[in-house]
């Protein structure tokens, strides 16, 4: 298994390139089930994810090529299968958003149900039940999803309980082709869900209040390829920005935006870090200084992003002062606390909250990944660490996180890959 050594307490200093969203790249691969004719899906990333959803398509029989630059031309003319197997689900919960759009233009869907993970049980009720508003049949049958529809979907009004961004997309895409209006109401705000709803709008689909936390789409009879290149990864775009910040640095990440993160620069900025933008780049500087500790509380768009969480409960283990961290998003997404406090740090948990009392210095130590965000927060550590530390299990990281060791060692930390 893949580890990653990091040496830590090297000055942060460089500009790099962001890479495209996985969590916008995801649905619109997904939404290419749609499209009766060939679509150019562009600025994917290089991510075991994204080749995940890749291979999942090529098992549905849906002809695609990939370019040098991860640019898709996909064709689902050819699809003759409508499962998404379970060997391919469990390594990936978000295959969960092909049922949408496969059950739309296909009338069938079976989708091996997607377990947990480590930051909770992660379930799918507010999908399924939106799609049987919709007229679908819904069963599980051996662990999977068998999903039916008895000619077109029909248009609904849903409310979701609960603020889900895969929810809000997977009842997206089916709504583009049911017959009639579909309000959902409740809707998650994410700039990945506006992506998708670009994408959608730019294959002929009818959605109005793109943005807001109402959808309304009216059904159209069918949808046509496009090109489009999926947006900016703004996880990735904070995630360097607070190594920078941790590291009492300076970064310019590259062919990104603002826009799409203000409430993680606001926080930034709190911290102490110099943040200046321009038209498709941001830069943070701390100018050498400590960061300050900073209090946050994830919620849903446009609030703090829990996808943020544990990078930012890394800076704080070393800032001046006293943060809180209060996760209220995922029943268990503090776990990352455990392996920093292995590193010196100074975390309490009470329930959903850490309270992270920040230390003058952190030790490298060999520690191991959890999920996708919690691996980025050990790396983090270990860049302002003394000595050496070891992050074993980095197949949580490759997730998410395209060529990280090259990009850090482009802002001089001293890290590297070793396998076995
Ligand atoms: C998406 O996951 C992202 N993944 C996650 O990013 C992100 O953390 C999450 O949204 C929240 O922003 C992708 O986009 C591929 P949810 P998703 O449905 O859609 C509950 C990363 O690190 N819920 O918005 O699975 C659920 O339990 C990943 O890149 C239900 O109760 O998240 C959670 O408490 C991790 N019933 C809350 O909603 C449902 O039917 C939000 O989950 C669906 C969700």
């Amino acid at each position: 298994m893949d580890k990653l050594i990091i040496n830590g307490g090297h000055p942060i200093d460089g500009e790099i390139w962001i890479s495209g969203s996985k969590n916008s790249g995801l649905p619109i691969l997904a939404a290419t089930l749609l499209a009766e004719t060939p679509m150019h899906v562009g600025n994917l990333p290089h991510l075991n994810d994204i080749t995940t959803m890749l291979a999942l398509l090529r098992c549905m029989g849906v002809g695609l090529t990939i370019d040098e630059k991860m640019a898709a031309e996909i064709d689902t003319s050819s699809i003759k299968e409508f499962t998404a197997p379970y060997d391919l689900v469990k390594t990936m919960r978000a295959s969960i958003l092909v049922l949408g759009p496969m059950l739309a233009r296909f009338g069938e869907a079976n989708v091996s149900f997607p377990g947990g993970c480590a930051i909770g049980s992660r379930p799918v009720d507010i999908h399924l039940r939106g799609l049987e508003a919709m007229g679908a049949t819904i069963e599980i049958d051996e662990g999977y999803i068998r999903a039916r529809s008895d000619g077109r979907l029909k248009g609904a009004h849903i409310f979701m309980d609960t603020v889900t961004v895969g929810g809000t997309e997977n009842l997206l895409m089916a709504a583009v082709l049911a017959e009639g209006k579909t309000i959902l109401e409740n809707a998650a705000r994410e700039p990945e869900v506006v992506d998708l709803a670009n994408c959608l709008v730019a294959m002929g689909a009818d959605i109005k209040g793109i943005g807001s936390d109402t959808l309304t789409i009216h059904g159209v009879e069918r949808l046509s390829g496009c090109r489009y290149n999926v947006m900016a990864d703004r996880i990735e775009t904070g995630t360097f920005l607070v190594a920078a910040a941790a590291a009492r640095g300076r970064v310019k990440v590259k062919n990104t935006t603002e826009h799409i993160l203000e409430s993680v620069l606001l926080k930034l900025e709190e911290a102490g870090g110099h943040i200046s933008t321009g038209k498709d780049w941001i830069e943070l500087d701390m100018k050498g200084n400590r960061p300050k500790a900073v209090n946050l509380k994830t919620a849903p768009y446009p609030a703090f992003p829990t996808d943020m969480q544990a990078q930012f409960t890394a800076m704080n283990a070393v800032a001046e002062g006293t943060g809180t961290v209060i996760e209220t998003i995922f029943e268990n997404r503090l776990i990352q606390i455990h392996e920093l406090n292995r590193m010196g740090a100074d975390i309490k948990l009470e329930g959903n909250t850490a309270i992270v009392t920040g230390v003058d210095q952190l030790k490298g130590a060999p520690v191991m990944a959890s999920d996708l965000r919690a691996s980025a927060s050990l790396v983090i550590a270990g860049m302002v660490a003394e000595g050496e530390t070891i992050v074993d299990r980095i197949y949580h990281i490759d997730r998410g996180y395209e060529c990280i060791e090259e990009k850090l060692q482009l802002l001089g930390a001293r890290i590297r890959r070793t396998a076995g």
